[in-house]
């Protein structure tokens, strides 16, 4: 088994430190271990140019424009069979540098899409993609923050492990941790973790074994952690439509109300719906379809005269002022 830690926090500070505490925890139940200090490597935001969609969606392979670390950074991930995140709550929710790299993983590394353009491919040349990228693979993440100003953070951080379909085993948050090395609570905590990855890891690198596009056939929750109130994803985060009590799950997308049940909010969807969750690949396969339909409209548009002229009129309007330190 092989495990990566990945922190984003400053330079040997709490979020490293926390991550070397599941990492050793790892490591004594056997698995090779590898760390990696974010901050240290070259990750470029995402720039919305949309290159990589539409080479998965035209069958060409994965393609990004940015040029920095993140494929050798993808590759680490898709390399280990089970990798923990470790990242700074800033404002409640996950760091600017973990939603950089979300971004990345983005349309790109989703699973739907890969399976895909693997088999335009597989039609085209003879070749698909590399098995290796189809692998599921066990993910956890913890959140450490200062206060205990925290509750955007788990649907922040289970959203990277959306895209490419890994399993998420564990998803929390700690509080007050500016002394966390002196918590022997959250250490220990923070070793269960680490333990519990393992043996997801060890359990999917079986499950990995029976199918050839496993990400496409399995289904299955490697949850650890507690239960949360969405019965598909866990998810605690919901966006409650103002003055109604429908609501959406914030994570899988899931429409539905939520209910009182034994003493606790849960939230209850129609079981006919939950196909279009967006984290399992009927679900992105409904995404997949309905961005394909938006995009081709707006292929179309671009030769149409009075979405010219209006694209014309609005970009007259002013032009940008150009950065300070970039002339
Ligand atoms: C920009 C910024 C925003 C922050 N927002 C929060 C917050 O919303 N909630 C919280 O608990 N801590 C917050 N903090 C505290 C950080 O989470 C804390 O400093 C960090 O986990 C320390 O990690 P390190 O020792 O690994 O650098 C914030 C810190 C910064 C710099």
């Amino acid at each position: 088994m092989k495990i990566l830690g990945v922190s984003l926090g400053t330079k040997n500070g709490n979020n490293d430190t926390m991550c070397r505490v599941a990492l050793e925890a790892a490591r004594e139940e056997g698995a090779e271990i590898e760390f990696i200090h974010m901050f240290d490597w070259d990750i470029k935001y995402c720039t919305g140019c949309v290159a990589c969609s539409r080479g998965l969606v035209m069958g060409k392979g994965m393609i990004c424009t940015q040029k920095d670390d993140f494929k050798a950074f993808y590759e680490k991930m898709v390399d280990a069979d089970g990798v923990l995140f470790v990242d700074p709550i800033y404002e409640s929710g996950g760091s600017g540098l973990f939603h950089a790299l979300t971004d990345r993983m983005g349309p790109g590394h989703d699973s739907g899409m890969l399976i895909g353009a693997h088999f335009q491919m597989l039609e085209k040349t003879g070749q698909g993609l590399d098995p290796k990228y189809f692998k599921q693979k066990a993910v956890s993440f913890v959140g450490i923050g200062g206060s205990d100003w925290a509750v955007r953070v788990e649907t922040d951080h289970a959203m990277l492990a959306m895209s490419p379909g890994w399993k998420v085993v564990n998803n929390e948050f700690f509080s007050w941790c500016k002394d966390v090395i002196m918590q022997d609570d959250k250490i220990e905590r923070m070793k269960e973790i680490g333990r519990n990855l393992v043996e997801a890891a060890k359990e999917i690198a079986e499950d990995n074994k029976e199918g050839k596009l496993p990400v496409a056939e399995n289904n299955k929750s490697y949850w650890k952690g507690r239960e949360g109130a969405c019965p598909h994803c866990q998810g605690n985060n919901f966006y409650i439509f103002p003055g109604t009590t429908h609501c959406v799950c914030e994570l899988c997308g899931l429409e539905g109300t939520l209910e009182v049940v034994d003493g606790a909010f849960k939230f209850k969807f129609d079981p006919a719906d939950e196909h279009k969750a967006h984290d399992i690949v009927s679900g992105k396969k409904l995404h997949g379809d309905d961005i394909f339909e938006n995009e081709s409209r707006l292929m179309d548009l671009y030769k149409d005269e009075e979405f010219k002229s209006r694209k014309a009129h609005y970009t007259a309007v002013c032009d940008p002022t150009p950065s300070p330190s970039k002339q």
